[in-house]
């Protein structure tokens, strides 16, 4: 261990929830981790103390000019009791791509690491143990300098929040449910030359506009196009998206649009491993379209930490709907699925060597 942190624990730890009645991101654990930074100082006084408030001034500026990141990512309780974190080094790598992005010191992929870990150590009987799930973790750092103008602050705070999570989908026994898409023409995500490839919360609140009108047309979620042209497919809600079109699966390349995801990265290493033919590229909506014609789209799925694979049932073009493979979840989305959250929670062994134990 390189990073040492001061510990305070609570003196009114809280009653855990029943697993079988967990939500997302609803419930906190007893503690939190909190460090500052200052120039001068540099990141400071790593701490992990009792889950609670935070005193902020009015004038504090990350209320202002939204000067702040997040990350997400998830630990796993494994049947023989272990711990599991999935690639978190990954995670650390894209704190400091966000950071660089958004004028935000960098931080020490260690000591990223290293806090995540102690946190969840002191937390650890959080971690609920029931099939599907886990404990969703919540890093981020924001400006907190009281200055109400537009210039990157002199003061940051880091803190990690957990969140003991359910199953992201509600079938019985957890299993995969097929999602049902609306291809956004209007509202887009992110541009070139902006912030789409790094995690800050004004890229999430920008969206929401279009996902609340995809919820009107009984969606699930939005696809989002291009910018520019408002014809290359990118993103699903938020999530990265792939498309089984013959033998070949796309996925859009990472241009600054698109969020380098965990669980992409993991997708794309693994079908490279099956030998199936993966591709980064351009694929323009017209040409889904045309290959859901003609008979050669096979699936469409997303991947991302909170539903690791999430199957697409049926997209939704202008007033038409085009059902995806038989409208269920197809054959390559669940052999993924049950591939990358098997090594996840151990109930395969790490060959990858993606999994890191606390
Ligand atoms: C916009 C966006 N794209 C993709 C992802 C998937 O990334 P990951 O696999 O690292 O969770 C996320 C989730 O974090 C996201 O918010």
């Amino acid at each position: 261990m390189k990073y040492t942190f001061n510990l305070q624990l609570t003196s009114n730890p809280k009653t855990k929830p029943d697993p079988s009645t967990l939500k997302f991101g609803k419930v906190f654990t007893d503690h939190m981790f909190a460090m500052e930074y200052s120039t001068g100082k540099g990141w400071h006084d790593g701490r992990i103390v009792p889950y609670g408030p935070i005193e902020l001034e009015p004038s504090s500026s990350v209320l202002h000019y939204s000067q702040q990141m997040f990350e997400g990512l998830k630990a796993y309780r494994t049947a023989d009791g272990r711990i599991l974190l999935f690639r978190p080094y990954k995670n650390a790598a894209r704190v400091n791509e966000t950071n660089e992005r958004m004028c935000i010191p960098q931080l020490d992929e260690e000591l990223f690491v290293e806090s995540i870990k102690a946190l969840v150590s002191v937390d650890k009987d959080w971690i609920p143990t029931t099939p599907g799930t886990s404990l969703y973790i919540r890093p981020f750092i924001f400006a907190n300098e009281n200055f109400v103008g537009v210039a990157p602050a002199k003061k940051f705070n880091y803190i990690i929040i957990c969140s003991p999570v359910g199953p992201y989908y509600d079938t019985p026994g957890g299993g995969l449910l097929a999602a049902s898409i609306y291809v956004e023409e209007e509202y887009v995500r992110a541009a070139a030359g902006g912030t789409g490839y790094a995690k800050v919360g004004g890229n999430y609140a920008g969206a929401m506009k279009a996902q609340e009108k995809a919820a009107k047309l009984g969606c699930d979620q939005v696809l989002w196009l291009d910018a520019a042209q408002h014809s290359y497919v990118e993103e699903i809600g938020t999530s990265n998206a792939f498309f089984m079109i013959g033998n070949e699966v796309i996925t859009a390349p990472l241009l600054g649009t698109i969020l380098p995801g965990v669980t992409r990265a993991s997708v794309i290493e693994l079908l490279q491993k099956w030998g199936v033919n993966v591709v980064e590229r351009r694929l323009a909506i017209a040409d889904v379209l045309k290959a859901h014609e003609d008979g050669s789209l096979k699936e469409i799925f997303s991947t991302g930490t909170a539903a690791v694979i999430s199957p697409v049932g049926k997209l939704q073009f202008r007033d038409t709907e085009f059902i995806i493979g038989n409208g269920g979840v197809g054959e390559l989305s669940q052999k993924l699925y049950s591939e990358i959250y098997g090594l996840q929670t151990g109930r395969i062994e790490d060959y990858m060597n993606w999994t890191v134990e606390i």
